[in-house]
Formats: structure tokens, C-alpha cells, sequence
């Protein structure tokens, strides 16, 4: 077994345990966070991080309506401009807590007063040292290049914070359930993805599709893929990918559409009827019967609302970047021209 694939199947023990060994300090940031009237934050990360932190976008947004906006280290690492971080909270994010240019950032936000926050899985990392509080991942050592449990234990953490801030019962009920149906969830993506990969093989390029909390799990499939089987293949959000990226599709170019249950299930059913339209094919994954039964689909089991079901989305990514990566005959755990931590400025 690949040691992406053990580290894959780690999440249901990792995500259990997350909310209880960070609830205290969630707690204390949502205290701060309040009482500082903090109503904008600026995210940081690279890579798989960088996702989390889109996903933290949505999250940050939709519920306890905090703007939360990427943050661009240049402007700090590379111009020392006037960037002002005060005020904002500032969350840099970073499996191995090493990423110099989040952590530049947060070190600019805490000179300046900002709340500052990292989430990382090291807690004797630069950045978690770096922050005023440190929201641990605890998903144990991470040795597969390709980040999978610490992706899920970030969106987690962002989740949580989302509300915790917000105080939405249903957001948290969702969240609490989540861990004990992973094993179930897993298990069928897993077993989606093992049976769907083969096929794709010839692969040279392509595209994952989807929207809303949803679309950053697009972005990582996406990442996934390129570094685990070399192949040309991007993740764009429905919305935006009528607004140029549609222009290079053919039939036969190869498509993932991540159609989950909610508010964007209108829009990712349009943009599959569209797809069929001009003779595509696209892999529909989705937790809808009907849709899975009546196109080229795979139907994975819901996870709950729609801001907690894009777990289900992940370990299906998860388990097919590293299906194909086996099926291409690559090692998915040590892609060409990578490292495990890679730091940039
Ligand atoms: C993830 O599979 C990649 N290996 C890579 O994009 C990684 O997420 C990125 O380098 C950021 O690493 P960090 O979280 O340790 O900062």
C-alpha cells in the first residue's frame, strides 16, 4: 500500500479528533475575535494550504460573515509595501507550519496588532510559534508528498471556526456527525474511485469542475492529480468556467464535475448538460440518485449539509489521484521534482 493511501484512510481517526484537542483554543480566538469586533481576515497558504484557505473563505463568509480574502505575501515578502493587516485577523496555513511567505505575513499582522493565527500540523513549527493561536491539525506525522489528512483536518478547523464564530448548531451538529460516518464515506469513495481511475489513464489533460464550498476541493483534485500523475489538468469553479476555460473544451476532453447537493447543485447540473451538449462526457460525482443514475456517474453517500458534504468530495479526489498515480505505474508518494516541504518567498 502507498503511504498516500494509509495516510488517505488515517482521516476519520484524525478528523475525530480535532475538534477536542483545539476546542479551547477555538474558544478563546472566538472570544478575542468578538471582542475586537474583527469583521475582515486575511488567509495565507501555499498549495493544498492554499485551498484550505479558499474553503476557509466560503466558510468565514457564509456564516459568521467575516470578508475573507487571500492574502498576497509580495506585497510584504517581495515590495515591503504598506500593507495594512491591523485590525484583520491574519490566518496563515501550512501542513508542516514552514511556509516562509504566510509566515512573513503573519508576522506583519502581529506587529501590527492583528489576531493572528496559524493553522499547521506541527505545533514546534516557525508558524505556530509565529501566531498569538495555534489551531493544530493533530493529524500525526504526514510522509506522503501529496497532503491528504492534513487537507481534510484544515477545511475541518476552518469549519469549526466558521462555527463556533457564527454559533450555527446546525453547522456544528453537521461537523460532529461528520467523523463518525468518514469510515462509510471513505470506504465507498474509495472504492468509486479504485473502479473509475483506470479509465483515465490516457489522460494528457483535463479539467475538475464544481462550485461553491465545493470548488476549493475542485482546485486540490486538480493539484492532486498534476503532481501525483504528471498531467495537465485544472480545477475552476462552474461559474467561471464559462468565462473563458469552456472555449478549450472537445468532446473527448476528459472532465470531473463534483455535483454535490445545495445551492450549487443547479448550477453544476447546468454546466453538465451543457458539457453533454457539445458531447463530453464528464465523470459526474455526486450524492444525487438521479444524476448519478442517468449520466456517466458515480454516487457517493451524502455527507450531511452541503459545507460538510465536501469531505466526501476530497477522499474521492484523494483516492483517485492516487489510483491513477498506481494505475500510470508512478509512486504517488514521491512525484518527480518535489519535496515534501517547499519553501518560498
Ligand atoms: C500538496 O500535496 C503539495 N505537496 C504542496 O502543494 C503543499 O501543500 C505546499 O507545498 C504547502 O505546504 P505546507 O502546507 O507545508 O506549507
Amino acid at each position: 500500500m502507498t503511504r498516500m493511501l494509509s495516510e488517505i484512510l488515517e482521516q476519520p481517526a484524525v478528523l475525530v479528533a480535532v475538534e477536542a484537542k483545539n476546542k479551547a483554543v477555538l474558544e478563546q480566538l472566538t472570544c478575542v475575535l468578538k471582542k475586537r469586533n474583527v469583521t475582515h481576515a486575511v488567509l495565507a497558504g501555499r498549495g493544498t494550504s492554499d485551498h484550505a484557505c479558499v474553503y476557509g473563505q466560503y466558510m468565514l463568509g457564509t456564516y459568521p460573515g467575516i470578508v475573507a480574502a487571500q492574502g498576497i505575501p509580495s506585497c510584504v515578502t517581495l515590495y515591503n509595501g504598506r500593507l495594512d493587516l491591523s485590525g484583520a485577523a491574519v490566518v496563515g496555513v501550512s501542513q508542516s507550519g514552514k511556509a516562509a511567505d504566510a509566515l512573513a505575513l503573519l508576522e506583519r499582522g502581529r506587529g501590527q496588532g492583528a489576531v493572528t493565527v496559524a493553522i499547521t500540523n506541527d505545533a514546534a513549527s516557525p508558524m505556530a510559534g509565529a501566531a498569538e493561536f495555534h489551531l493544530d491539525c493533530s493529524a500525526g506525522p504526514e510522509l506522503s508528498v501529496a497532503a491528504t489528512k492534513t487537507f481534510t483536518a484544515q477545511l475541518y478547523l476552518f469549519g469549526l471556526l466558521a462555527g463556533y464564530l457564527a454559533e450555527d448548531e446546525g453547522l456544528l451538529t453537521a461537523l460532529r456527525e461528520l467523523p463518525g460516518r468518514c469510515p462509510d464515506i471513505l470506504d465507498a469513495a474509495r472504492r468509486a474511485a479504485e473502479a473509475r481511475a483506470p479509465e483515465f489513464c490516457g489522460m494528457k489533460d483535463g479539467f475538475v469542475l464544481s462550485r461553491g464550498f465545493c470548488y476549493p476541493v475542485a482546485l486540490e483534485a486538480a493539484l492532486k492529480i498534476q503532481e501525483t500523475c504528471y498531467i495537465k489538468i485544472k480545477g475552476h469553479a462552474v461559474s467561471d468556467f464559462y468565462h473563458g476555460p469552456m472555449a478549450q473544451m472537445e468532446p473527448e476532453t476528459p472532465v470531473i464535475l463534483f455535483a454535490g447537493r445545495g445551492a450549487a447543485f443547479a448550477d453544476s447540473a447546468a454546466m453538465l448538460a451543457r458539457l453533454e451538449q457539445i458531447g463530453a462526457k464528464p465523470l459526474v460525482v455526486t450524492d444525487d440518485q438521479d444524476l448519478a443514475g442517468t449520466h456517466n456517474g458515480v454516487l457517493l453517500p451524502g455527507a450531511g449539509m452541503e459545507a460538510a458534504g465536501v469531505f466526501a468530495y476530497a477522499f474521492f479526489a484523494q483516492c483517485f489521484a492516487q489510483a491513477l498515480s498506481v494505475s500510470l505505474g508512478l509512486d504517488p508518494d514521491k512525484p518527480r521534482l518535489l519535496n515534501k516541504v517547499t519553501v518560498t518567498r
